[in-house]
């Protein structure tokens, strides 16, 4: 296959020191094959623009450190280690069959915590990731509808949003309920959900509260969409304990 050299990273470096930049090796008479670093790196342009940060707080999350490794040995924080540690056990399965993970509790009972634990593990496994906390991902959405030229419209942002391998909402049900916000968050959930691509959420609401919050419809599909990993959290508020 004769390729023209072309787009995506030109100018760029290869991640692994094998091609000269661009995603492809050039053999004899002009014959190019992909090179390894291509894939990987086209799925990081394909998301480039959506927040794959852990927030500071928690970029040193791991079981084999507080507050985590404490938790695992609290009664009724255990389950939920447990849980999450049997997600993680199987992450590339899980995000592959649009497995997600719902973590829901009382607050400071640990539940952005572990649910960083899993996006950061995936982000190390080099998937793609969209972490945002909901009263930030609909600010981002409102931004996109004035973007500029250099920046993502509404439809650039939403693909990016359905397409990441996985979408990490935190504190779904903290915002104020509106018709535009609940049409935005079915938007993305059902999209997601068609297509099977997994979500990561945290709440502090229960399902029925879930449900006065963001619309019946919504919550019916995260509950299909999580269900193997839905993980309630118990215990005080370890902000104020601390
Ligand atoms: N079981 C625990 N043992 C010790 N510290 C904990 C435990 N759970 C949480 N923490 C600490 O409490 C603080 C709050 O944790 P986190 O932000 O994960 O709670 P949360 O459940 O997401 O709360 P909220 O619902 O208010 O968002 C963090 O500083 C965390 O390290
Ligand atoms: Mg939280
Ligand atoms: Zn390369």
């Amino acid at each position: 296959m004769a390729v023209a050299r072309s787009e995506p990273f030109r100018d760029q470096v290869c991640p692994l020191g094998i091609c000269e930049g661009d995603g492809w090796i050039l053999g004899p008479e002009d014959v190019a094959r992909p090179c390894d670093c291509r894939a990987d790196r086209l799925r990081k342009s394909a998301s480039r623009g959506v927040s794959s940060v852990i927030p500071r707080r928690f970029q040193g999350v791991s079981f084999d450190r507080p507050p985590i490794s404490d938790m695992a040995r609290e009664f009724q924080a255990r389950g939920a280690v447990d849980a999450v540690r049997a997600y993680i056990g199987d992450l590339d399965g899980n995000l592959a069959a649009g497995r997600g993970v719902w973590l829901f509790g009382d607050p400071g009972t640990g539940k952005t915590t572990l649910g960083m634990l899993v996006s950061k593990t995936a982000l190390e496994r080099k998937h793609t990731v969209a972490i945002y906390s909901l009263p930030k991902l609909l600010a981002r959405i409102r931004q996109s509808y004035d973007a500029g030229p250099d920046s993502d419209s509404y439809m650039d942002l939403f693909r990016k949003l359905t397409s990441v391998d996985l979408l990490h909402i935190d504190d779904l049900g903290a915002e104020k309920r509106s018709d535009w916000v609940l049409e935005q968050l079915y938007a993305l959930i059902n999209e997601r959900y068609e297509t099977e691509r997994a979500i990561l959420v945290t709440t502090n609401l229960d399902e029925a509260e879930l449900i006065e919050q963001i619309g019946r419809r919504t919550v019916s599909r995260l509950v299909e969409m999580c269900d193997g990993c839905m993980v309630p959290m118990h215990g005080e508020d370890h902000r104020l304990a601390a």
